[in-house]
């Protein structure tokens, strides 16, 4: 892909976004160039994937888009992600412009605008703009989704694991007084193989024959781990099981497109790894299967057959939906391929440096499609949370170095490393050196 090419088909497509949205006659001229994407970005490296993924003056760029402290290297990205600066000088521009237009903009071109970017953002996942609707998050989508879903009787089964999300696992939960439904969870095994987890999904799926809806979440927030996700929802599609995918962290992170994940009903984030301002999301629904999930108790604008009626939220932050085309376009211009391959080298980075220090365990494996940016460790014997809570503290009061503990996996707590796009060599350098400090290991 070129880059000149890109940028200059993301431009016209910002800038017929942005009069679409009929954006661009509130700003200057310098405030739209604001809302362009990368501005200066050189040209993205040619070649195979580990070529660009290592290309240390392109990604040193890439770093300059972003302003974040210095007083901590943080590899704890996987709450969200930091918009760059010129996301962020678009999100700024788009609260400046809600806060003078006030109602006049609301009542009068919201509506349209926000479709634009509804439209964007289809597009650029690869669906027909009938299938999404957009909400504040992930929690929003796959809530709506795992509670709407209407296809369950009593004495059916759901089925989900112990890596999926809190908060999804407990949705799940409330659908056995809901609907009247078995709910089963099971083990993911450790260490997870892509082999080991389809073959745990298929015994799960077999000793469970009443399952009718399935929970998966494509990047574990516990792990890192990637599931296959085509290759479960089409043995549980076999077996009459419908399934919901939870998004959440994969999309941004990993290239993909929601075709490619074979599933009815995803729940997706915009303000993890697109980079869009906190408080956005989307949910996908495949254009036959809309009937399956209920529309919005406290909706009554749409019409059943539209996907909006599925999603009533109220007022939202108008800016935050405003600046989502400016974030999908510089995710766009820096490329899905690129950022996926770029992650996976910062995460095998440190990886590769640490997997034979004293009792470290890795709880993702290096196979390939296996992960993505995120990867978590855990000391041997230490499974607490006190254990793990303290090695938190330890790396973060004495190391400078930013890290979060995750609790929920069955063989025990471990600690979540995740690198962004302004994470470097120098960066992982650090995690590394502090890992061969707290683990005794001797390096050089
Ligand atoms: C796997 C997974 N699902 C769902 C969510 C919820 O996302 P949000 O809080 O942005 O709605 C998260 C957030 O970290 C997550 O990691």
């Amino acid at each position: 892909m070129h880059l000149t090419e890109t940028i200059s088909s993301d431009r016209r497509s910002i800038l017929k976004g942005l009069a679409a949205a009929g954006v661009t006659s509130l700003a200057t001229p310098a405030m739209a160039a604001e809302g362009l994407a990368a501005e200066g970005l050189p040209a993205q490296p040619t070649g195979a994937a580990a070529a660009i993924a290592a290309d240390k003056s392109y990604w040193a760029d890439v770093k300059g888009l972003y302003a974040v402290t210095s007083d901590v290297v943080n590899f704890e990205n996987g709450y969200w992600g930091i918009m760059t600066e010129p996301v962020r000088r678009e999100f700024i521009r788009q609260s400046d412009m809600i806060n003078y237009q006030n109602t006049y903009y609301a009542r009068l071109r919201a509506g349209a605008d926000f479709e634009a970017v509804r439209a964007r953002v289809a597009e650029a996942v690869g669906a027909a703009v009938e299938e999404i609707a957009l909400t504040r998050g992930a929690t929003e989508a796959l809530q709506l989704l795992i509670g709407g879903y209407n296809r369950l009787k009593p004495g059916d089964g759901v089925l989900y694991a112990d890596l999926d999300y809190d908060s999804m696992q407990y949705a799940m939960n409330a659908l056995r007084a809901r609907r009247g439904v078995d709910v089963v969870k099971f083990d993911v095994p450790e260490p997870a193989t892509r082999q080991a987890v389809l073959d745990a999904y298929a015994r799960a799926i077999e000793a469970n024959p009443k399952t009718r809806l399935l929970l998966l979440t494509h990047v574990s927030h516990r792990t890192g781990f990637v599931m296959p996700i085509a290759e479960i929802a089409r043995m549980a599609k076999a077996k009459g099981i419908d399934t919901i995918v939870d998004a959440a962290h994969s999309w941004g992170q990993i290239d993909f497109k929601v075709s490619e994940l074979e599933a009815d009903f995803v729940g997706f984030n915009l303000h993890k790894w697109i980079g869009a301002p906190l408080g956005v999301g989307f949910l996908y629904i495949r254009k036959d299967r809309l009937a399956a999930i209920d529309r919005d108790m406290g909706d009554e604008d749409f019409a059943e057959s539209d996907i909006r009626s599925r999603v009533h939220t109220g007022t939202v932050n108008f800016a935050t939906v405003l600046t989502v085309p400016t974030a999908v376009a510089l995710h766009q211009q820096i490329g899905a391929a690129a950022k996926q391959a770029r992650l996976r080298y910062l995460r095998d980075y440190w990886v590769s440096r640490v997997r034979g220090f004293k009792d470290i365990e890795i709880l993702t494996p290096d196979e390939v499609g296996s992960y993505g940016a995120i990867t978590s460790f855990r000391l041997a014997g230490k499974t607490s949370k006190a254990d793990n809570e303290a090695i938190v503290v330890k790396l973060r009061d004495s190391h400078k170095v930013m890290t979060v503990r995750r609790a929920g996996v069955a063989k025990g707590q471990c600690i979540r490393v995740t690198p962004a796009l302004f994470t470097d060599e120098v960066d992982l350098d650090r995690l590394v050196e502090a890992l061969a400090v707290i683990t005794g290991t001797k390096t050089g």
